[in-house]
């Protein structure tokens, strides 16, 4: 008895350190519907889908964020990007092969199945690691991860799967288990100088200001990526976002792409799970 009410003080514990999650030892299908009820409580009303709008959620953001935003969908600047990455796309490589032949449904619609787990190499595959092995295949140089011909080409292929529900298979292998676990455990950690967790803000203090800044809810971050952000006058990957955020909380960024952020990707899409594709979005 004892022993019983100490573990579930435990227990208790880490669910509240681990907002919107069951507890540390949850199954990830049990830490998809706390964490999506997390953000149904937390603003009530938001429907599920509309986290997928990152910083311009009706009834999250502000009225006046909400109007400028309407006027810079005129005439959206992420559009550009898809038409280049779409003549990337369809280019052929010197050997005439393309990368529609290393993709399922020639990578057409795809976009939501990302990143997903490969038992062949016990890794997290992005799309943007799946479009640089696709080059390695057919023996070209890898492109560099967070902006440029790489963010083009992964705009394109979002833009096919606009509207579709992100379906991040769910983790059911040991070694699948084990990456989802890494990348929840690394959106729980409070790290860096300032002691901060992804959750402590994406959570916790969503919808909130940062100086001018919203905080955006974690729930449906991936789905508009790669952005066209104003402030980079271009185009960015989720990798490059990852970095910005680790660099605030004055914690050491990790390497784009690495095992780490991809992790952590993999944890994030799969409690977006259901929330459509919104990329490539605009962000400010
Ligand atoms: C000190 C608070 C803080 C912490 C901690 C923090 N972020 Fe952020 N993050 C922000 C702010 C502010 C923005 C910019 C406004 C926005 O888009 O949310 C942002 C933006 C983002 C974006 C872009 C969202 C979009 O839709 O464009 C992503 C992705 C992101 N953060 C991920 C993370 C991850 C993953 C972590 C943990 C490694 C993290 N953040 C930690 C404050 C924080």
């Amino acid at each position: 008895m004892k022993r019983l009410s100490i573990l579930s003080a435990i227990a208790v514990l880490l669910s509240s350190l681990m907002p919107g999650i069951a507890s540390a030892r949850s199954t990830p299908a049990q830490d998809l519907a706390a964490f999506q009820g997390y953000f149904q409580t937390r603003f009530p009303g938001v429907p599920l889908k509309d986290y997928a709008q990152g910083e311009w959620i009706p009834g999250i953001a502000g009225a006046d964020a909400l109007a400028q935003y309407r006027s810079v969908m005129q005439f959206p600047p992420q559009s550009l990007a898809i038409g280049k990455g779409k003549q990337l796309f369809d280019t052929p490589f010197p050997n005439g092969h393309h990368y529609a032949d290393c993709f399922p449904h020639g990578g057409i619609g795809i976009r939501q199945d990302y990143p997903r787990f490969d038992p062949a190499t016990g890794q997290v595959v992005s799309l943007a690691v799946a479009v640089n092995q696709c080059r390695r295949d057919n023996g070209l140089k890898p492109l560099a991860w967070k902006r440029g011909p790489l963010a083009d080409i992964l705009a394109y292929m979002a833009s096919t799967s606009v509207g579709k529900p992100m379906q991040i298979a769910t983790p059911n292998t040991p070694a699948a288990l084990a990456a989802y676990a890494r990348g929840k455990a690394f959106f729980y950690a409070r790290i860096g100088r300032l002691n901060l967790s992804c959750a402590d803000c994406h959570m916790v203090h969503s919808g909130q200001r940062l100086r001018a800044q919203l905080i955006s809810p974690a729930l449906g971050m991936p789905n508009g990526f790669p952005v066209y952000r104003a402030k980079w006058g271009g185009l960015g990957t989720l990798d490059r976002r990852f970095i910005g955020c680790n660099k605030k909380i004055r914690a050491k960024p990790f390497k784009p792409q690495s095992v780490r952020y991809r992790d952590l990707a993999y944890f994030l899409s799969y409690m977006s799970n259901g929330l459509p594709i919104t990329g490539p979005a605009y962000r400010n």
